[in-house]
């Protein structure tokens, strides 16, 4: 590999100019084995954060990501395989009824995930509420498992992008976690190493999520879906609404028992909605055609596949799911119509109550989170129950409510919510 200087690449960046292939792979190569040090790397962060990276830069940096760690392989199974990803919101379990759903057309549903940090839960926190589930699969179970039943929801392994890994938990501590072009080879860096040979990315939009604004959302998923053509994965990327947290149930156990009520053919409508056009989407990247996909939540279809994908970890769906040992319900102080509802105060105060970690080596309580009682458009009476706060320990409840405070509106008018704002391919 050729050498260079990590202090003139910083000061090439620094002064507006494009690193070359060479370079970034120099670069990301050394960095992960110790030989760029973590205070070259955080200043050439930032100069990525105010200078940008174009097109082939930003690929080049996720192929070199890639390259520093394993890549999964999927191309021995008998079907395509198709993938999604969220940037993450309050109340998005969309993961949990979306992968079992997508399987029952003949794709195979490879969801590598994580835990939570922050108001966003993580997937496997949410799951690990079915009693017996197991998160950590050899690469050789999840394999027979996609086999056999068609979608797994497992643990990402530590040999997925290690270069991302170390960047990004150095990017945290140096105000460079927003930059477009890491953000985007951070996730794509991850989502293209395991292998998938589509996928669909749900870039969320508004107060609960990463991206708060429209335009920066669009120009993520843009991004997102030019590194994932440019890697030959058939991408497209959907934008969200998350100014309000999705569906009535926000916490591990309480999304499991939502997920349920999809796959069961009820729910929420916005859950639904947003996991049937994910669906369609991915299977229409896997060169599947026009399928009813809300069909095979009516008819059981995916409920089947959602248990045999549950049983195979381990889970026992007989067994109940968890609950909080104290419960407080707040009421509405006015009648009309729910006009607003902030999807990162209830998100936040969700995580108060225990269903979110404040540093990676906390638990989560599986029972703790909110119900919902009504969503935005809803016609309220003064008096009637708004929602329903959940937690093991009754001292959270306090800060809770703060988060909670001037968190909704009630009055006169009515709500056009867009759920699937745009999409991009
Ligand atoms: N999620 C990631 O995986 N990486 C980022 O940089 C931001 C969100």
């Amino acid at each position: 590999m050729a050498e260079f200087s990590a202090v003139e690449l910083i000061i090439q960046k620094r002064e507006h100019g494009e690193l070359s292939t060479e370079q970034i792979n120099w670069l990301i190569d050394g960095y992960t084995k110790g030989s760029v040090a973590d205070e070259q790397m955080s200043s050439m962060a930032m100069a990525i954060l105010l200078n940008g990276m174009n097109r082939r830069e930003i690929s080049d940096m996720t192929a070199a990501m890639i390259a520093s760690g394993e890549r999964l392989d999927f191309s021995a199974l008998s079907v395509p395989t198709s993938d999604k990803h969220s940037t993450g919101g309050v109340g998005d379990k969309i993961t949990l009824p979306l992968a079992p759903l997508a399987s029952v057309f003949g794709v195979a549903v490879p969801q590598l995930s994580g835990r939570g940090l922050g108001h966003t839960g993580g997937t496997l926190d949410k799951l690990e509420a079915i009693k017996g589930w197991r998160a950590n699969l050899t690469n050789d179970e999840m394999h027979r498992q996609l086999a056999e039943v068609g979608a797994v929801i497992c643990a990402a392994g530590s040999g997925l992008a290690p270069a991302d890994k170390k960047l990004y938990a150095l990017r945290d501590v140096t105000g460079t976690v927003e930059a477009i072009p890491l953000i985007a080879s951070s996730i794509m860096s991850k989502k293209l190493a395991e292998g998938t040979q589509s996928l669909v990315l749900d870039v969320k939009v508004g107060s609960g999520a990463f991206m708060k604004t429209i335009e920066r959302a669009r120009e993520l998923a843009t991004t997102l879906v030019q590194i994932g053509q440019d890697a030959g994965v058939h991408t497209s990327a959907l934008l969200t609404d998350m100014s309000t947290p999705l569906g009535l149930k926000i916490g591990n156990a309480l999304e499991v028992e939502e997920s349920i009520e999809v796959l069961a053919g009820g729910g929420p409508a916005d859950v639904v909605e947003i996991t049937v056009e994910l669906v369609r989407e991915m299977l229409r990247l896997a060169g599947k055609g026009d399928v009813d996909v809300a069909a095979a939540l009516k008819d059981g279809r995916a409920m089947d596949q959602w248990r045999r994908m549950i049983e195979a970890q381990g889970g026992d769906l007989s067994a109940p799911l968890p609950k909080a040992k104290h419960s407080h319900t707040i009421m509405a102080d006015a009648s009309g119509t729910l006009l607003t509802l902030d999807a990162l105060q209830v998100g936040v105060a969700s995580w108060r109550l225990g269903a979110g970690r404040e540093r990676k080596e906390d638990a989560v309580q599986f029972g703790a989170g909110i119900e919902l009682h009504a969503q935005i458009g809803n016609t309220i009476q003064a008096g009637q129950a708004l929602m329903t706060l959940y937690t093991d320990e009754e001292s959270r409840f306090e800060r809770a409510f703060e988060s909670l405070e001037n968190s909704f509106s009630i009055g006169s008018g009515s709500v056009d919510r867009k759920i699937v704002i745009d999409r991009v391919s």
